[in-house]
């Protein structure tokens, strides 16, 4: 009796011991994913929502994926997903969903800074997510903290991470922001759609380039819109610290890092450390220093474009 006894009891202290031994590899599996948390990755931050999967499929792999990035899964077949309100120019800065005939070039101005307003003051106090201007958007701010009055669109970018929050958390919001009517002084309400693209995070290329925009946030009064891309470290091992957008726009993360605090259109913005070489990079020098542009003509005592010949240019832009 006593022997056999000692045995089962054995027995259940090395199924004990089995058992603790499986637990603790389960463990510090899950903290190696969760430590493989990375600004520019969206990959690691997929990967916590599916460790408990991956376990059940293959429990105690002999190959458990010693690398936290795990490549993308394959997505759906590509699409266009944004539809703009038509293929030219002018028509390209609408989302077709929410237009109602193009804004004129003396209204557009006004439409314009409270997109960029709700959009920077959004994100910063009510998301606590990170953004910083970029393209003709940070062009503008450089010349006076303005957009430039030829420009029909604002683009901003983020990290891959904030990109995956955006995915995750915010698809499909609706922002409304109130502002001041400046000829009225009548307090009004404007709504802004965040919309995220479904191939942001899901393809690490261009693709076919229908979707290097990777989220929008939208005017659903005018359907006039910021360009959202993010940022990723899209080959770590081979290029570390080399982040880009998918439309080829690449950047080393010192040259962005850390964001300067500044003001765009009166709210408090965030630009790129390195904003000069950025433009110089993106538009040429000539870009700081040419003072007629697209009908309009730097005025150094205003500290603005103004439009050369209303004329001329109307209907241009
Ligand atoms: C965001 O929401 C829209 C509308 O529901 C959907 O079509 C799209 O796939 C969503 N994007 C993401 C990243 O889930």
């Amino acid at each position: 009796m006593q022997p056999s006894r000692t045995l089962l009891l054995n027995q259940r202290f090395l199924l004990f011991l089995t058992t603790l031994l499986v637990l603790s590899v389960l463990l510090s599996t899950a903290a190696v994913a969760r430590s493989g948390g990375h600004p520019f990755s969206f990959y690691a931050h997929q990967q916590q929502q599916q460790p408990q999967q991956q376990q059940q499929q293959t429990p105690l792999s002999t190959n458990p994926n010693p690398n936290p990035q795990l490549p993308p899964q394959p997505g759906p077949p590509e699409y266009k997903y944004f539809h703009e309100a038509g293929p030219t120019y002018e028509l390209t800065h609408y989302d077709a969903r929410y237009f109602r005939g193009p804004i004129p070039y003396d209204a557009h101005r006004a439409v314009l800074t409270d997109l960029i307003r709700a959009y920077l003051t959004t994100f910063s106090r009510d998301l606590h997510l990170e953004t910083w201007l970029a393209h003709g958007t940070l062009l503008g701010w450089w010349w006076n903290g303005q957009t430039l009055p030829w420009d029909y669109d604002i683009d901003a970018q983020v990290s891959g991470a904030t990109l995956s929050v955006l995915a995750d958390r915010h698809n499909g919001s609706l922002h409304e922001y109130r502002f001041e009517n400046p000829t009225t002084g009548a307090r009004e309400t404007r709504v802004y759609l965040l919309d995220v693209n479904p191939f942001a995070t899901a393809a690490v290329g261009r693709g076919e380039g229908q979707n290097v925009i990777d989220a929008r946030w939208v005017d659903v009064g005018t359907g006039m819109f910021v360009d959202i891309t993010g940022l990723v470290e899209r080959d770590p091992e081979r290029r570390p610290g080399v982040v880009s957008c998918k439309n080829h726009h690449v950047y080393k993360s010192g040259q962005l890092f850390p964001l300067r605090e500044t003001e765009f259109e009166g709210v408090a913005a965030m630009v790129p450390w390195g904003f000069d070489g950025i433009l110089v990079e993106e538009y040429g020098a000539k870009s700081m220093v040419v003072t007629e542009w697209e009908g309009h003509r730097w005025d150094p005592n205003a500290g603005e474009w103004v439009k050369i010949n209303e004329a001329k240019t109307e209907g241009v832009l």
